[in-house]
């Protein structure tokens, strides 16, 4: 495979759509036999990253998870599945969604248990920062997820300058 084809300028969001199913056992769960939060959370890390590592094909660190919603509890002996894609492709980052559904063994029912928007910024060998493809949408869903995925950028931006802005002034107020 050449440079070209293994970095290619664009690539299609279908191609870096991921699932991953577990079942959840016992070391999962809390003391009322449900999935623990922190366990969802690996398991959305993990999903988001490899749709990030199909996009970019390069090293990924997870920059940031947004806020998580846990639906529905998830219990023991439940399948769970994750689905995840790139939503869009920025310079060096990229915004992955992962989407959790819980399936109950016995009765085959299937319950959407929690959603997730996680952004994955690329790493060279070298440990640098590195440009990833565009993110081509081809569906209206993926449009949707696309043009959101700009909105959600803007708004985790001006976060982090409000929780800068309220660390300054906390700390001047507290040397006053
Ligand atoms: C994520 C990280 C590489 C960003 O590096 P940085 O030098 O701060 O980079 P910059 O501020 O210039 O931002 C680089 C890109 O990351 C994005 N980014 C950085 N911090 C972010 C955050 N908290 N949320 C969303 N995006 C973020 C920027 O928007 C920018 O995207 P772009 O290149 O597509 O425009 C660095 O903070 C880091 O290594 N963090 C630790 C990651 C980690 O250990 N994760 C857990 C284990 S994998």
């Amino acid at each position: 495979m050449t440079q070209a084809e293994c970095n290619p300028a664009a690539r299609t969001i279908a191609s870096t759509q991921s699932e991953m199913t577990e079942i959840i056992l016992p070391n999962d769960t809390n003391t009322l036999g449900n999935l623990l939060g922190g366990r969802l959370m690996h398991f959305i890390d993990l999903t988001g990253a490899m749709a990030a590592y199909r996009h970019s094909r390069t090293n990924v660190v997870t920059a940031a998870m947004d806020h998580i919603d846990f639906i529905r509890p998830v219990q023991l002996g439940d399948l769970v599945t994750l689905r995840s894609s790139v939503n869009r492709a920025f310079s060096t980052s990229m915004e992955v969604g992962v989407k959790v559904w819980a399936e109950h063994t016995r009765t085959g029912e299937v319950v959407h248990v929690a959603s997730a928007y996680l952004v994955f910024v690329a790493i060279d060998n070298l440990g640098h920062r590195a440009r990833v493809p565009e993110a081509i949408p081809s569906t209206p869903d993926e449009l949707r997820r696309f043009e959101g995925a700009l909105r959600r950028r803007e708004h985790r931006e001006a976060e982090a300058v409000r929780r800068r802005q309220a660390k300054l002034a906390s700390v001047a107020q507290e040397e006053s």
